[in-house]
């Protein structure tokens, strides 16, 4: 068997398409959705992530804007800042791009950040809204895989998930939304004792680690639809993910390529959050997010 590329860059174009009409009936009635990406420090790689998300506001026409702060700012300040984001009207969504220096409590940041504007699905009330399943701002990487499944007629009810990694960004949200769509779910991570007794009962197989090439075709189950989550750049530049896509590719029936798989869909549901964030403050939208609507 030869699986079958998920093409996460085109379903994102696809869905970012249809967003961005939303955006322009918006637009009509005098509302542009706007941004606001905080970013403490110079990080190299947290840079590139944060001009992405803004250049990809602006190809759907949310306006947004970036505040590059100090390493050396104090919580305090960053609070501060965060709060005048939560009373400025012209913000319908706030991000803090994460990791945050050694020095800054990031659960006082993620919890200081309005729920109305938590456009990264990273605040207590919408980590605790996936519990009861009923979603304000679904985090995004996991609501994005959610989409690739859904777009590509994947359907999880009865299946056997087993998701690898148990991050509060990836695994634990992934998980919650793979119940709420009644898959039966194992979560696993890096420390899992004989991780192939796991993966090989793996229908669905959704591996957010970090570590290249964890995930070997002899740990695949036939036919198993596999997910990478992993972003690894490789001492020679190459860009890998968690998966051994060339052996895998060869026993699974679906696989998410990288780069192109999840990476395009975790941005394009932070624009989706946004355009919803934007909808709800003018109560043009549900108080809670109807999943299937992305
Ligand atoms: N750092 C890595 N991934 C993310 C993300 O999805 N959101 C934020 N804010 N920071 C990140």
């Amino acid at each position: 068997m030869t699986a079958k590329l998920i093409d996460g860059k085109h379903i994102a174009q696809v869905i970012r398409d249809k967003w961005k009409l939303r955006v322009d009936e918006l637009i009509k009635k005098g509302i542009r959705p706007g941004l606001g990406v905080i970013i403490v420090g110079s990080d190299p790689a947290s840079l590139v992530y944060v001009g992405n998300k803004t250049k990809a506001c602006e190809s759907v026409g949310i306006s947004s804007k970036q505040y590059d702060l100090p390493v050396t700012i104090t919580e305090e300040e960053l609070l501060a800042k965060i709060d005048e984001l939560n009373n400025d009207p012209a913000i319908n969504g706030i991000l803090v791009q994460l990791p945050l220096p050694k020095h800054i409590d990031v659960n006082n940041v993620l919890a200081k950040i309005s729920v109305e504007k938590d456009v990264d699905g990273f605040h207590l009330y919408n980590m605790g809204a996936l519990v009861t399943g009923k979603m304000i701002f679904p985090p995004c990487t996991p609501y994005g895989i959610k989409c690739l499944l859904d777009y590509t007629n994947i359907d999880v009810e009865g299946k056997n998930a087993v998701v690898i990694g148990s991050s509060n960004i990836v695994g634990k949200p992934m998980a919650l939304m793979l119940l709420s769509m009644n898959a039966t779910v194992s979560i696993c991570n890096i420390y899992t004792y004989y991780l192939t007794q796991y993966t090989s009962l793996a229908d669905i197989l959704i591996v957010a680690t970090g570590v290249p090439g964890l995930i070997k075709k002899e740990m695949v189950k036939p036919g198993a639809v596999v997910i990478d989550v992993g972003i690894n750049r490789l001492p020679d530049g190459r860009l890998v993910g968690d998966v051994d896509y060339e052996g895998v590719k060869e026993v699974a029936s679906y696989i998410t390529p990288v780069p192109g798989g999840v990476g395009p869909m975790t941005i394009t549901m932070l624009l989706v959050n946004t355009i919803m964030a934007a909808e709800r403050s003018n109560k043009l939208a549900k108080p809670y997010i109807d999943f299937d609507m992305a």
